[in-house]
């Protein structure tokens, strides 16, 4: 997690809170975590196997209305209280539930870096392969069944991935990193844009595009509604102690109500740009074949080489493509990874050294279970998932909405709605406040709770939806 100082710039002595220096430091570093593999690999791989342009239409409202007010509310929570989130509850009791509702949005990003740089791997594989000169072979169809079910390779590429994330943090160069994904951020969305254009204009793409962006009832279940709902927690970094931390660093005259329609625009500008890089490619390259569509986790490692390699140039593009999203998938991991061993800091006073190898033993225990998942672990199915999939599902789809549902509580029973109406208020007027405590009483906490009774009920085989 940055830890800026009062010029801006983050410190990792954590002793004095310090801010950002202004809004737009902050809406960078919020951008920054937000942009990830969230948007490029897990976004058109859910928005295919889940109806596209109706999981889209269901995205954009739940990111509108849900996720725009949670944003509000943690970061307000936590501008208020100067906490993290372990904190930050805390601070309004001791109790069993506000340890709970603490300890809940704190140990989701534990529970996630390990099985990000499993994906970070394939990531920097792929890059490696294309370096090498191998982009026909990854454009085959069974390359990337073939890769991740050689444990050793897959295995192999966690080590390397979680280690550069171990090392930035130890050495502390984040800084240095976060510099450079500046310049990389552009880069990675000019790339975006170019890409996604040559994918819809190949011939047969416009069904993808389609499929995309017209939302169609045939294909609508609940399950759309509640991966739309996971996805957007995941894409935005809500519900998991992030936003706390970030509005924690917030100055007073920082207007959160604006900073978070930037921080939701770009977000989903980016997301969508994937959607369409990947999602009509399905459509050139494969038919649209049902069998891609719902290829899940697989669906970029399979689509992408295939566009590369019908592009001019293409094995160019797939280095400098992996390349970016390496980049961004380090950040990304970079920040969870920081969030984890911060908490271990705050909470248990160890030095950052001995936080920073707990947390990288996490991630070599969990990581190695999720990639070994698809080979010497595959008899392990948990709920009928792979051990990946599982804990996917777990944060995104169980402890996300119960997080969730504890700061709604702590805003509606304990601070109170006004209270977080006088936070945002210091910066500017309160533009969406009737709307936002309506969602906040009424609408998120009955929601949040149907979300989580039925994804429940799902893995367990009580209802199919
Ligand atoms: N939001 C990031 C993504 O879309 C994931 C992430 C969550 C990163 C929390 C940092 C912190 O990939």
């Amino acid at each position: 997690m940055t830890k800026p100082s009062a010029t801006g710039q983050p410190t990792h002595s954590g002793k004095q809170r310090s801010s950002f220096s202004g809004k737009m430091g902050y809406v960078l570093a919020v951008a920054g975590s937000a942009v990830g593999l969230g948007n490029i690999w897990r976004f058109p791989y859910l928005a295919a196997k889940y109806g596209g342009g109706i999981f889209l239409l269901i995205y954009l409202l739940l990111m509108l209305t849900f996720g725009y007010a949670l944003i509000i509310s943690e970061t307000a929570l936590g501008r208020m209280t100067k906490k993290s989130p372990v904190g930050a509850f805390h601070s309004f009791g001791k109790s069993l539930p506000f340890h709970f509702g603490g300890w809940v949005n704190a140990v989701i990003p534990m529970l996630i870096v390990p099985y990000y740089c499993v994906i970070g791997g394939w990531v920097a594989k792929y890059l490696f392969e294309y370096v090498k000169g191998s982009a026909a072979v990854l454009a085959e169809d069974s390359y990337f069944s073939n890769f991740i079910s050689s444990g050793a390779s897959a295995e192999f590429w966690l080590i390397v991935f979680s280690l550069a994330v171990f090392l930035v943090i130890i050495a502390g160069v984040k800084q240095g990193v976060e510099r450079v994904s500046k310049i990389m951020m552009p880069v990675l969305v000019i790339l975006a844009i170019f890409v996604s254009l040559y994918s819809v204009t190949r011939p047969g793409a416009m069904e993808g595009v389609k499929y995309l962006l017209v939302p169609n009832l045939d294909n609508f279940s609940w399950m759309t509604v509640v991966t739309a709902m996971g996805q957007m927690f995941y894409s935005l970094s809500i519900a998991m102690g992030i936003l706390y931390t970030y509005g924690s660093y917030l100055k007073k005259e920082v207007d959160i109500e604006k900073s978070t329609s930037q921080v939701e625009l770009f977000d989903t500008a980016i997301a969508i740009l994937a959607g369409l890089m990947i999602i009509p490619a399905v459509f050139a390259f494969s038919g649209g074949s049902p069998d891609t569509l719902q290829a899940g986790p697989s669906l970029m490692f399979i689509t992408i080489p295939k566009v590369f390699a019908h592009m001019e140039m293409g094995d160019g593009f797939g280095i400098l493509f992996f390349l970016l999203v390496l980049f961004a998938a380090l950040t990304s991991a970079i920040s969870l990874m920081e969030t984890g061993v911060s908490t271990f800091e705050d909470q248990f006073g160890w030095s950052r050294k001995k936080c920073s190898l707990l947390m990288a033993a996490i991630i070599l225990v969990l990581g190695s279970a999720s990639a070994l998942g698809f080979s010497s672990l595959d008899f392990i199915s948990l709920l009928g998932m792979s051990i990946l999939d599982f804990f996917d599902f777990l944060t995104n789809s169980i402890m996300m909405p119960l997080a969730a549902l504890a700061t709604c509580f702590l805003i509606t029973r304990v601070a109170g709605l006004d209270a977080i109406a006088k936070e945002v208020e210091q910066s500017s007027a309160f533009r969406r406040k009737k709307l936002y405590y309506f969602f906040m009483k009424y609408l998120a906490p009955v929601f949040l709770g149907i979300i989580l009774i039925s994804s429940i009920a799902n893995a367990f085989g009580w209802i199919s939806m």
